[in-house]
Formats: C-alpha cells, sequence, structure tokens
C-alpha cells in the first residue's frame, strides 16, 4: 500500500509580540503535512520547525483538542475555525486543504477580545458577563430538592440542553461585523430561562449580564445571522429573540425593590 504524500502549504500567521505591538503577517512553509493531522496538529510541526530554527514559535490557545474547551480560537482563511459547519479549529482537518495552498492564519478580532499574543485573545470579558448573572443560585445546605423531582416538559429540556451546549468559544463574536456577543450571552441565558430552576433570578440574570455585556465593548446585533452559521455548536438565532423577550418582559415589570 503507497502511502499518500503529505501536504506542501505556504502559511501567513497574524504575529504580534504583545498587546501594544501592531502585529503583522509573517510568511512560513510547511511540507509533507498528512492529511490525516488536524489544523492544530499541523500548528505544533510548524511550532518545531520553528523552535529548530532558533525562531519564537506561534502562541495559539487550545486545551481538550476535541471540540469542548472553547480555546482553540482562530480565523482560518476568514472564517472562524477555518471552513466545515460545527467544529472548531482542533476539529478541522488538514484533509479540507489542498497540496499548495496558502493558509491565512489570524487572532479573533474584536475590541472586547483584544489580543495577547500572536493568535491568542484575552476572552475574560465573557467570564465577566457569566459572573454577571449566569448561574443559578441554590441552597445547598442539605434540604435541596432531587432534581429529577421537577416536572420539565421534554421541549423546554431539550431546547435548555442545546443552548447549554455554548462553549464560549467567541466565533460568534468574531464573525460578527459587530463583533456582537448576542448569541453568546443568550445562549446563557436561555438554558437558564427554559427550566423552573433557572425563572427565580431571570429578570435579574438577563438585565445585568446585558448591561456587562455592553459595558465591556461588544456591539449590537443587527441580524445578519454570521454568528449562527459560525457557531460551532450550532446555537441557533432563536436564543436571541428569546433573551430579547427576557429582557422585554424584565424592564416592564415591576422591581422588587
Ligand atoms: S454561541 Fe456558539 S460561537 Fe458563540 S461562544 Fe457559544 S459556542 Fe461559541
Ligand atoms: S482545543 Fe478545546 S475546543 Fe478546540
Amino acid at each position: 500500500m503507497s502511502a499518500q504524500k503529505g501536504l506542501n502549504l505556504t502559511l501567513k500567521v497574524w504575529r504580534q509580540k504583545n498587546n501594544k505591538d501592531q502585529g503583522q503577517m509573517e510568511t512560513y512553509q510547511v511540507s509533507d503535512i498528512s492529511i490525516d493531522s488536524s489544523f492544530l496538529e499541523m500548528m505544533d510541526i510548524l511550532n518545531e520547525q520553528l523552535i529548530g530554527e532558533g525562531k519564537d514559535p506561534v502562541a495559539f490557545d487550545h486545551d481538550c483538542r476535541e471540540g469542548i474547551c472553547g480555546t482553540c480560537s482562530m480565523f482560518i482563511n476568514g472564517e472562524a475555525h477555518g471552513p466545515g459547519r460545527e467544529i472548531t479549529t482542533c476539529q478541522l482537518h488538514m484533509r479540507e486543504f489542498k497540496d499548495g495552498d496558502t493558509i491565512y492564519i489570524e487572532p479573533w478580532r474584536a475590541k472586547a477580545f483584544p489580543v495577547i499574543k500572536d493568535l491568542v485573545v484575552d476572552r475574560s470579558a465573557f467570564d465577566r458577563v457569566m459572573a454577571a448573572g449566569g448561574f443559578v443560585s441554590v441552597n445547598t445546605s442539605g434540604n435541596t430538592q432531587d432534581a429529577n423531582a421537577i416536572p420539565i416538559p421534554k421541549a423546554d429540556a431539550d431546547k435548555a440542553f442545546d443552548a447549554a451546549t455554548c462553549i464560549g468559544c467567541g466565533a460568534c463574536v468574531a464573525s460578527c461585523k459587530n463583533a456582537s456577543a448576542m448569541l453568546f450571552v443568550s445562549a446563557k441565558v436561555s438554558q437558564f430561562a427554559l427550566l423552573p430552576q433557572g425563572q427565580v433570578e431571570a429578570a435579574e440574570r438577563v438585565q445585568n449580564m446585558v448591561k456587562v455585556m455592553d459595558e465591556e465593548g461588544f456591539g449590537n446585533c443587527s441580524n445578519t445571522g454570521a454568528c449562527e452559521v459560525e457557531c460551532p455548536k450550532g446555537i441557533s438565532l432563536d436564543n436571541i429573540a428569546r433573551m430579547n423577550r427576557e429582557y422585554l418582559s424584565a424592564s416592564v415589570s415591576p422591581s422588587e425593590s
């Protein structure tokens, strides 16, 4: 059985020393890349090559390498997480490319996600949005009700679960011309709004999360739908509509304070 020849590629990679540096694209060549390797494995090979040449390796985020942690943020040929639908960069394989291709690799670009180095951006703005309300307060003092004792309609449970699959990767922000975080925030609001456990704090949650989202410098939603197309978890725009309803109803409800 003859082994398939590997890919020879030209990589145009964004290099930026730190947040103050202006940054620029650098050109690298990699050769004999197996079509079975993942995109991140190809980046590892590039970095081994750079280290061998005494150069600074390309900084990029990664952790699980199986589509769960949401850290492998990269813009590849102008698309968040590259070609292919509903995958993260770590789930992208080199078989999607052809021998001789030139691949452009850039970080997420959004005011709220400043570049730390090369392809690594600071997504802590998402953490601050979550800290503002992306949780359910539960009394865990020993008298907690068994979650299975609360009946939940199957359709609601399914929608809540779908919303909860958001991995906080930020592709929605990076793909949006306004750098809006509405898909992310609406997924987090929806996963609780659909369940009885989340309804106690629902009004407070949506108002606080939206407030922090705006303060962090994310843009407004203008319904282009780019976020939904590029989301690796297929989070639906329906969540944005639900969050808008939640926000409106919280704004008109009489406040307890
Ligand atoms: S909504 Fe989708 S694209 Fe946005 S952070 Fe969640 S998983 Fe990533
Ligand atoms: S490295 Fe975890 S989702 Fe890609």
